[in-house]
C-alpha cells in the first residue's frame, strides 16, 4: 500500500531564505516606480488625520509615507533592514515622523489591537505562512478598526512573473503562491470572520520601460526573487529565463514592438473592516 506522508513546511528556514531574497538587489528601485498604489489604497482605506496605521511589509516606506501625509500616526514594519534604513531618509527628507521597525509579519512585536488601520501594498501576500500573517494583521487591528490590502493577482502580469519563474527554479515546496492573496476566495478564506465588511476592486498599475530587455534587465538586477531565481540557473537556464521574461512582457505589453513597453499589472484592491 502507498502512504503519502503531508509535511509541514518549515516556515522559518523558508522565511529566512526569503529574507535574504528581499534583501538583495534593491527593491527601492522597484518601489520607486509604484508609489500611486500606495496612494490610491490609502485613499480607498479613507484614513482620517491621528489614525494610528501599521504599514505590514512596508519595504522603503511607500505605504508609510502615504498614510503620514494624511497625519496618521504610522508605524511601518518590515524584516529588511537596508529597506527601513532607506524608509527612514524618506521620511526624514518629508519631516514625516514614521517609526520603521524591524520584525517578521508572521509574528509582529506588536500588542494586540495596537492600530487602528492595517495596511499592506504587494508586502503581507509574500510571507510565507499565509494563515499566521492573516492572523497576526487581525490581532493587531482593534476592532472596527480597517484592513487594506493591495495584492497581485494570478492572472495578472505578476502573477505570470511569479509562475515563469516558478518554472525554472521551484519554490518551496508546500507553501501557497503570494498572488493567491490576489483572488477573492482566498483573501475571504484567510481573513474569514475577522472582518464583518470588504470591498474588493480590480485595478492595474502600469509598468513602463524602454524595451522588453529593459525591463528585464531593470528586474534582474533590482527585484530580488527575479535577482535570485537568475543567480541559481546555469547559461542555458538563465538564457531560457530571460527568453520568457521577454515572451511575457511581450505578451503583456499594450504597444507592441521592440521599442517603449507599457505593461499593465493588475493587482487587488481589499478594504475591509475588523470584526
Ligand atoms: C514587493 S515588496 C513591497 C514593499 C512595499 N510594501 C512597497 O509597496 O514598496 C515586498 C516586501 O515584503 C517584505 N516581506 C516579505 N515577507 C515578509 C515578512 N514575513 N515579514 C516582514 N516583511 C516581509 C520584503 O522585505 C519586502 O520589503
Amino acid at each position: 500500500m502507498q502512504t503519502t506522508t503531508m509535511t509541514t513546511p518549515d516556515f522559518a528556514a523558508i522565511t529566512a531564505r526569503q529574507q535574504a531574497t528581499w534583501a538583495s538587489g534593491d527593491y527601492s528601485a522597484i518601489a520607486a516606480r509604484i508609489p500611486v498604489i500606495s496612494e490610491l489604497l490609502v485613499d480607498a482605506a479613507d484614513l482620517r488625520s491621528g489614525t494610528r496605521v501599521l504599514d505590514v511589509a512596508g519595504g522603503s516606506g511607500n505605504t508609510a509615507l502615504a498614510a503620514a501625509r494624511c497625519g496618521c500616526d504610522v508605524t511601518s514594519l518590515d524584516y529588511v533592514p537596508s529597506l527601513l534604513e532607506r524608509g527612514r531618509q524618506r521620511a526624514t527628507a518629508e519631516g514625516l515622523p514614521v517609526a520603521f521597525v524591524e520584525g517578521d509579519a508572521q509574528a509582529m512585536p506588536f500588542p494586540d489591537a495596537a492600530f487602528d488601520a492595517v495596511i499592506s501594498v504587494v508586502g503581507v501576500m509574500f510571507a510565507a505562512d499565509q494563515e499566521a500573517s492573516a492572523r497576526e494583521m487581525l490581532r493587531v487591528c482593534a476592532p472596527g478598526g480597517t484592513i487594506a490590502l493591495a495584492n497581485w493577482t494570478p492572472e495578472g502580469f505578476i502573477g505570470g512573473l511569479f509562475r515563469t519563474i516558478g518554472a525554472h527554479v521551484p519554490p518551496p515546496a508546500g507553501i501557497s503562491p503570494p498572488p493567491l492573496w490576489g483572488t477573492e476566495d482566498r483573501v475571504r478564506e484567510l481573513l474569514g470572520e475577522g472582518v464583518r465588511e470588504m470591498a474588493l476592486r480590480r485595478r492595474r498599475y502600469t509598468f513602463r520601460f524602454d524595451s522588453p530587455r529593459h525591463f528585464t534587465d531593470f528586474f534582474r538586477e533590482m527585484y530580488g526573487p527575479t535577482l535570485k531565481a537568475f543567480a541559481a540557473l546555469d547559461q542555458d537556464g538563465r538564457e531560457s529565463l530571460e527568453t520568457e521574461i521577454d515572451g511575457l512582457v511581450r505578451r503583456f505589453d499594450r504597444l507592441g514592438g521592440d521599442g517603449p513597453v507599457a505593461i499593465p499589472a493588475e493587482y487587488l484592491e481589499i478594504v475591509a473592516t475588523r470584526s
